[in-house]
Parts: structure tokens; sequence; C-alpha cells
């Protein structure tokens, strides 16, 4: 179901060596059908595959639905509908399992189906199996890194040519990484869905799309990346799910995707144009890094067939994948009570007495500094903060404080820190 960026390459992979997927699976792999909204557009779907009818498609005579579509609706209902007669599913629809992961889960659970979805995160890097069931035996603490290509592809050339926001992002849909909607990815969306999938993952507990804090990149201004290059760090987009273990032993969930500054020396910073890259750090198996590109038409393709492969070959000895892993149930923190850094840049005016007030703003709310970069420039100075490790709250309280100080001229940016020693 669904035949545009990603299911053309499906079909198109499939049906180049279908004696290899009989070969790879035990059994022929053969295409039923392919249905799409608009015929007209489709000239290589062969016209006796092609169809707009897919609740038809499902409740025929096929054992595995591929839903390409994206989307909620119709996507929730026609994989409900293929789950409940039993017949597996295979998807890349991160915004429907973000959502209703649960609900598919328990309706593949109920009918003795498959549900698998490696190409809903990162593309084509395998991450969701290592995590499912590779790492199953391990306890996860912390997973971060790139997860949207189009976003990263926008950073990436703000940060090496200067180009604009508007025409990178065009660039980006051009070459089939936007999603049909791009609000989706630069404002955050699409990776705050990949998020509560991998925090799920990780953690054995559900989180939603709604339970991850969410910034996208259009507030993302020149002068970030130009204060970022001015510290030799770079700005990525960053989806980070970690385990907070309080002092008395409480444990929680914190899922969060939001601009941040990394040092250019942090393997993240190298990640250009539309790849992805995510750390995994678990207690037994210690640093893991995968990465590889994390969207287009045919890299995704090679994680959906190598799902539609794997249900294939589960079908053929009448076994069964992995089901949902929930039963650790931890809460999911809030933003404002999780552990950050701020950088922040302000043009301030230069004379006595303004380090101090600005000093005294972050010690009254207990927030510690770590570096401090004052710079003259006529009657204004540029001054730089980067603060200490500190509840998200008090550092959004301590900018807000800061702005009103006669004295700061300007906020000229505020920007979270990650990848260095806190
Ligand atoms: P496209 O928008 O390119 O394709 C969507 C397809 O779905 C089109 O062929 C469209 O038909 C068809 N469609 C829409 N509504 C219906 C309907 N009601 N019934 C039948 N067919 C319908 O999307 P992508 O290929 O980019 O993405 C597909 C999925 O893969 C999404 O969930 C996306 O998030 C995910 N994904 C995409 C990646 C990428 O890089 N593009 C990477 C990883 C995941 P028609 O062509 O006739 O309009
Ligand atoms: N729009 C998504 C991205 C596609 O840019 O990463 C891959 O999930």
């Amino acid at each position: 179901m669904g035949c545009g960026t990603v299911g053309t390459e499906v079909l198109r992979l499939l049906q180049d060596q279908p004696e290899e997927f009989a070969a790879r699976t035990g059994a022929p792999v053969q295409v039923t059908g392919v249905a799409v909204r608009r015929p007209h557009k489709h000239p290589e779907v062969p016209e006796h595959l092609i169809t707009t009818d897919a609740t038809a498609l499902v409740e025929g005579d096929v054992d595995v639905v591929v839903e390409l579509i994206g989307g909620i609706e119709p996507a929730r209902s026609l994989l409900l509908t293929a789950l409940k007669s039993g017949k597996s599913v295979v998807t890349a629809n991160k915004a429907l399992l973000a959502e209703y992961g649960s609900e598919l889960y328990a309706a593949a659970d109920a009918a003795g189906a498959d549900i698998y979805f490696e190409a809903a995160v990162a593309g084509a890097i395998p991450l969701l199996r290592p995590l499912r069931e590779s790492l199953a035996g391990d306890r996860i603490n912390r997973v971060m890194g790139i997860v949207n290509g189009t976003t990263n592809y926008i950073l990436s050339a703000m940060d090496s040519t200067g180009a604009g926001y508007s025409e990178t992002l065009d660039e980006a849909g051009r070459l089939g990484y936007a999603e049909a909607d791009p609000t989706a990815d630069v404002d955050g969306f699409d990776a705050a869905a990949k998020a509560a999938i991998l925090a799920s993952l990780a953690f054995h507990t559900r989180v939603t799309a709604t339970d991850v804090h969410r910034e996208g990149i259009s507030a993302v201004s020149p002068g970030d990346i130009a204060a970022a290059r001015s510290l030799d760090r770079t700005v990525k987009l960053l989806a980070i799910c970690e385990r907070v273990v309080d002092e008395d032993g409480t444990e929680s969930v914190s899922a969060r995707v939001h601009p941040a500054m990394i040092p250019r020396s942090h393997p993240l910073a190298g990640v250009g144009g539309a790849f992805n890259a995510v750390f995994v750090e678990a207690e037994a198996a210690g640093q893991l890094m995968f990465y590889g590109q994390g969207a287009g038409g045919a890299p995704t393709a090679s994680a959906v067939l190598g799902d539609l492969v794997a249900v294939a070959r589960n079908l053929v000895v009448a076994g069964k994948g992995p089901r949902e892993s929930a039963h650790a149930q931890l809460p999911v923190r809030p933003m404002g009570g999780t552990p950050t850094r701020y950088h922040i840049s302000l043009d301030v005016a230069d004379k006595p007495g303004v380090l101090s007030q600005v000093a005294a703003t972050f010690n009254e709310h207990d927030v510690s500094i770590s570096v401090v970069r004052q710079q003259g420039r006529g009657d204004e100075a540029s001054l730089v903060v980067v603060t200490h490790t500190a509840a998200d709250a008090a550092l959004k309280s301590t900018v807000d404080k800061i702005a009103q100080l006669e004295v700061v001229r300007e906020v000229v940016s505020v920007m979270r820190v990650e990848g260095e020693p806190s």
C-alpha cells in the first residue's frame, strides 16, 4: 500500500530479483497488488497489480501487508484490518507507530501475526532490530542521535555553505527526504515520533510522541550557527532518550528532540547531508554507534525489504517475531526536570558591573557557570556563557530573567549543549 518515494523502490527491488527473495525466504515472494491514490501517476506499476481499493487488497488473499502510505488514517484502519485477520505487517510509518503502536502490537499479538518496522527510524540503518533483539539482554541507559535526514541536510548546508533555510528545504523535498508535509520534519514531529519509538524499545516502556519534548529547527538562525562556530561547535537536531535515576534511586525516562550545539570533534558533528547516526549506551555492551542513510527511496526500501524477508521467513516456519516489550512502564519525566546545559550568547552594555549582574542571576537560580567569554566592541560587548548541568526549567528561568536586565541589549542565541563533559 503506497507507491511513492519508498514504495516505488520496494516494488522495483522486489521485481528485480524474485529468485533471490525466494531463495532467502524459502518460498516465493509475490506482489499481489499495489494500492495508490492516483493510478494514472504510476506507469511503473503493472496494470494488473494497481488498485485504488486498499481495503479490498488487505482483505484479499495476501499473507503480508506492506504499508508505505504514511500518516494516521487510513493507514491505521487498514493495518488493524490486516492484523485482525492474521496478516503480518511491515510498515515504515513512524507517525502511526508513535501514536498507536500499542494498539497495533495488541492486534498482532491477538491474531498471532507479526509487525516489523525497521524503516520507521533512521531509514536504512539497522537500529530497531538491534534494540528489539540483539540488546534485549542488556540494560540501555541512553540513545542519542540524528534521526531526521531533512533537518540534518538543512543544518549541514547552513553550517558549511551558509545556504538559506528555504532553498535547502526545497532541495531536501526534491531528493525525497522530506515528509509529505515538510513541517513534520522542520518542526521536529518526525524526529519526536522516532524518539518515542526508540525510547519505547530501549526502556521497555510505552512512550508516545506526545510524551516527547519537541523543538524543531525553524528558530535556528544564522546567528546561532555563527555562535556555535565561534566556539568550535556545530548545531544538530538531536533526539535524546535517557534513563534518569534520581538520588533516591527512582528511575524515569526522558525523551526530547531539540537543536543542540555539539563540539566539532564529536562523531555526530561529522554526520552531514541526509545521513543519520545514533549512539546507544548500554550497561554491558558500552557505547555503540549506528550510522548510514536515514532517508530516501532506495535506502529506506532496503530496511522494508529486510523486514519483508524476516516476516516471510517466519511464515515459512510458522514462527513469530518479537512481541511488544513494555513491562518496565517507567514514568516519563517532564522536560523542566530534565538535566541539560545551555549556551547563551548576549549583547550587553560594556560597562562596569555587567558581568556581576549576569553572574548573580545564574546564582539566584542555582545554575553553575562553566565557561564565560566576553569581548568588547565599542560601547557594547558580546558575552557568551556556557553552564554546567542544571534542571532545564531553572536554565529557562535564568534566561528569561537575564533578558529583562537593563544591561542586556539582546539575547542573541540560546541553545542546549550536548556531547561534552558537564
Ligand atoms: P510518498 O508521499 O512519496 O508516498 C505515499 C504513497 O501513498 C503514494 O504512492 C500515494 O499514492 C499513496 N497513498 C496515499 N494515500 C493513499 C490511500 N488512501 N490509499 C492508497 N494509497 C495511498 O511517501 P514516502 O514514500 O516518502 O513515505 C511513505 C512512508 O515511509 C511514510 O510513513 C514515511 O514517513 C516513511 N518513510 C519515508 C522515508 C523517506 O525517506 N521518504 C524514510 C523512512 C520512512 P499516489 O502516489 O497515487 O498519490
Ligand atoms: N522525512 C524523514 C527524514 C524521512 O527526513 O528523516 C526518513 O524517516
